[in-house]
Order: C-alpha cells, then sequence, then structure tokens
C-alpha cells in the first residue's frame, strides 16, 4: 500500500464516508510546495473538509478557493448542494474559508456559525453582507437532529478565531488546523500510513506553524482534557484522520511533548559559507558533540531552507549557527533563517554561534544577539576563527562542541563525562 500517491481525477471527486453519514469533501493538493507563503510542504497537502448528515445537513470548513470545484463535486455526490442547511467555519483562514463565498452562493445555508472572531476576521475578508451568521462560543451547542455539536474555542491555534467542533454523538473531534499534517496521500486515515514518516509529518507541520503557541496547546489539551471528552476520532483540517483510541492518544501525547518542548539530546547546527572555512567549523563542532555522546544534524543553508530547520530543532535541546561574515555582517541565508525561527519562538534551548571571517568578523556575534533574543542560554562566547582553520583551530570547535555537549546532557539530566 504505497503511501502519498496523488490520486487520479476520477477518484479525486468521490467522498468518503468515515463514520456513519460523516463524509470527508476535502481536496488533496500533491504538488503544493509551498505552504502558506513561508513554509515547505514536500509531500503536499490535503484540504479536508467534512459533511454531517442528519436532520440539519452540515459541512465543517471549506478548503482553498483554488479547489472549490473538487469539493462542490464531493459534495453533490451525496445530496443537492441547496439540502445543506449550517455551516460551521471553525477557521478562517483561507486555505479553510477559501471556498466559502461559493459554497454560500450554492448552498444558502441557513446558517453559519462562527466564533466572535472568527466573524470579525469573516467581514474582514469577504464581503458578508446578507450571510446568516450566527456567533458560537465555548459552552455553546446545536442539536442537528440525533446528534449535538459542542463548540470549544482554541484561540490561536492556529489564528485567534480558531475554534473545535466535538460531536459526542460520534465520538468526533474536528480540529482544525490542531493535529494536521502536511501530507497529499490517497489514504485518509493515519493508521494506513507508516508511523515514522506521519510522526516526521507532524513534527515538520507543528514546529513550522503551531509551535509559537505552544503555551495555548497546553492549555488547549488541559480544557479538553477537563471536560471529559470520549474522542474515539481526530478529523483535522489537514492530513490524515486519527482513528481509534491508540491514535488519537498518539497525537494528543505527541502534541504534548511537542508543546511542551523538554530539552532533548540532540544538537543541531546550522552553517552557511563563503570558501568551506565555516563549514569545517561546523564539522570539528559536530564531531565535539558526537564524541561526547550527544548526536548531531548539521544543516547546510546553501541547499536546506528555513523550515527544515525548524522541523529537526523539534528533536534537539541545543542549536549551533554558524556564518562566514560578509560586508559586516552574516550570510543572508542565516539573517533568513534566524528571523524565521525568532517568529516561531522556540523554547528551552542552548544556543551557540561560530563562524569564519577575513577582516573584521562581526557575524558569530550578531548571530549571539538573534539567539539571546530568543532567550536561549548561552553558555559558551560565540567562537571566530579568521580565514581558512588550521588543526588547532579545529580542536578548538571540536572542544567548543564538546563543552555545549556537557552544558546540554546537565539539562537532559544525562551522566556528563570527565
Ligand atoms: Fe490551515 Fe491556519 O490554516
Amino acid at each position: 500500500m504505497p503511501p502519498f500517491q496523488i490520486p487520479g481525477k476520477i477518484q479525486e471527486m468521490q467522498p468518503i464516508e468515515i463514520l456513519h453519514h460523516v463524509w470527508w469533501i476535502g481536496a488533496v493538493d500533491g504538488n503544493k510546495r509551498n505552504f502558506h507563503g513561508y513554509s515547505r510542504s514536500p509531500k503536499g497537502t490535503t484540504y479536508n473538509a467534512y459533511l454531517i448528515q442528519d436532520e440539519k445537513n452540515v459541512i465543517f470548513d471549506t478548503v482553498d478557493e483554488k479547489w472549490s470545484g473538487t469539493m462542490l463535486c464531493r459534495l453533490a455526490h451525496i445530496l443537492p448542494l441547496e439540502k445543506i442547511d449550517y455551516i460551521v467555519v471553525n477557521h478562517t483562514e483561507l486555505d479553510h474559508s477559501g471556498s466559502l463565498p461559493l459554497l454560500v452562493e450554492k448552498c444558502h445555508p441557513e446558517k453559519i456559525f462562527v466564533s466572535p472572531q472568527g466573524k470579525r476576521f469573516l467581514d474582514a475578508q469577504f464581503d458578508t453582507e446578507g450571510w446568516p451568521v450566527e456567533v458560537v462560543k465555548t459552552g455553546d451547542s446545536i442539536s442537528i437532529g440525533q446528534r449535538t455539536v459542542q463548540f470549544i474555542q482554541t484561540p490561536m491555534l492556529h489564528w485567534p478565531d480558531s475554534m473545535f467542533s466535538y460531536i459526542p454523538e460520534d465520538r468526533l473531534l474536528i480540529s482544525n488546523d490542531a493535529f494536521g499534517q502536511n501530507i497529499a496521500s490517497t489514504e485518509r486515515f493515519a493508521d494506513a500510513v507508516p508511523r515514522p514518516i506521519l510522526l516526521q509529518a507532524v513534527k515538520e507541520y507543528y514546529g513550522n506553524i503551531v509551535l509559537p503557541f505552544s503555551p495555548q496547546v497546553l492549555k488547549t489539551l488541559e480544557a479538553v482534557a477537563s471536560l471529559h471528552l470520549d474522542i474515539e476520532t481526530i478529523a483535522p483540517d489537514h492530513g490524515l484522520i486519527w482513528r481509534g483510541s491508540e491514535d488519537c492518544d498518539f497525537i494528543l501525547n505527541a502534541y504534548r511533548q511537542l508543546a511542551e518542548q523538554k530539552p532533548q539530546a540532540r544538537a543541531l547546527i546550522v552553517f552557511d559559507t563563503m570558501w568551506n572555512a565555516t563549514e569545517r567549523m561546523a564539522r570539528a563542532i559536530a564531531s565535539g558533540f558526537e564524541d561526547s555522546g550527544i548526536p548531531c544534524t548539521l544543516l547546510d543553508m546553501r541547499v536546506c531552507h528555513h523550515s527544515d530547520v525548524m522541523t529537526a530543532l523539534t528533536d534537539c535541546g541545543a542549536v549551533v549557527v554558524g556564518s562566514s561574515t560578509h560586508n559586516n555582517n552574516m550570510l543572508p541565508q542565516i539573517a533568513d533563517v534566524l528571523t524565521y525561527m525568532g517568529g516561531l519562538r522556540p523554547a528551552n534551548r542552548i544556543g551557540a554561534a561560530f563562524g569564519s571571517y577575513g577582516w573584521s568578523g562581526e557575524a558569530p556575534a550578531l548571530i549571539q544577539n538573534h539567539l539571546a533574543a530568543m532567550k536561549m542560554d548561552l553558555p559558551e562566547k560565540p567562537l571566530k576563527i579568521a580565514f581558512s582553520p588550521k588543526h588547532k583551530d579545529l580542536a578548538a570547535c571540536h572542544d567548543f562542541g564538546a563543552r555545549l555537549a556537557q552544558a546540554l546532557k546537565l539539562r537532559c539530566e544525562l551522566p556528563v563525562s570527565e
């Protein structure tokens, strides 16, 4: 069963019944590589939208505008569009609301449910005059026949407007961005995809999109736990659906761990280099980590993207950033990754800076300033070496890595070697 097949056209138009009278009517974009303009999605993405058929027929979220025809076609396989009664907008970012104007035009829904912030954002993004919008908050619920839909606001997960919809009769949580992954796949359920591939996609999504909102993730997990929701299916708006208590527990626990950001015994070295001097320093620093028992990931920003860095950082308790000095500054790719990383607000990391230079050597100190602004612990002064490192310089780099490894071990409560 090969994962990540891009579905054929005919298959693309079929709805999929994920639970009795609960349908997936989303879109699979196997060629999406630039996600929201800032993150890579190397396996494409999936926009999930759902239909529940009951006495009231309810749609939960829509898809990117580009895929509105696909969503409407899937929907039309199930019922005539004018039979849609309600639309629930769990999140107004355009990957989920982009097809809403067309859906409203075609379906003439009786009501559109949205959070208070969601109403403001809908009004700001679309011509909503005449739309039958009804604002809902945590604790509100609606009856749709045999089922109830309970609303739970989840601000900043991913935007201030975000909310979950919980259907107790189906033990179904429609979770919007939370618990999603950027995967374009024929499979609809997480249990059909090898777990390591899935976990990597979860980390990629979390590290690049959800990370700055980790405190809110922990609050949301607490709030969901306090509601004692019985959850058998978690249906996010991107990627694969988690079914069964084992898979639901897996993703809830994965989110808890990702949000807690406890120190992890792995180092990430990120560098850019002009004449390979800084790269040689990076390799020597890596050997210092590795000889001290700390595995190391090296990312060369000449070939990597800033979103690769944030994915790798989800596994790393230390980040060491190096750049040649160029025009009294750091190289542009390093400025890019530091700006991006700063916005994503990683917590509980050790940081360090290094680099080769010719005559001025500002880059390592500038990098250190960025890491300090991210509130990282900085146990070492920036390490800089003039021109090409000699053997003694590489030995100093090795020792620099070894000392950082010891500092990381102390945070990870691992035995520290002499
Ligand atoms: Fe998938 Fe925040 O949108």
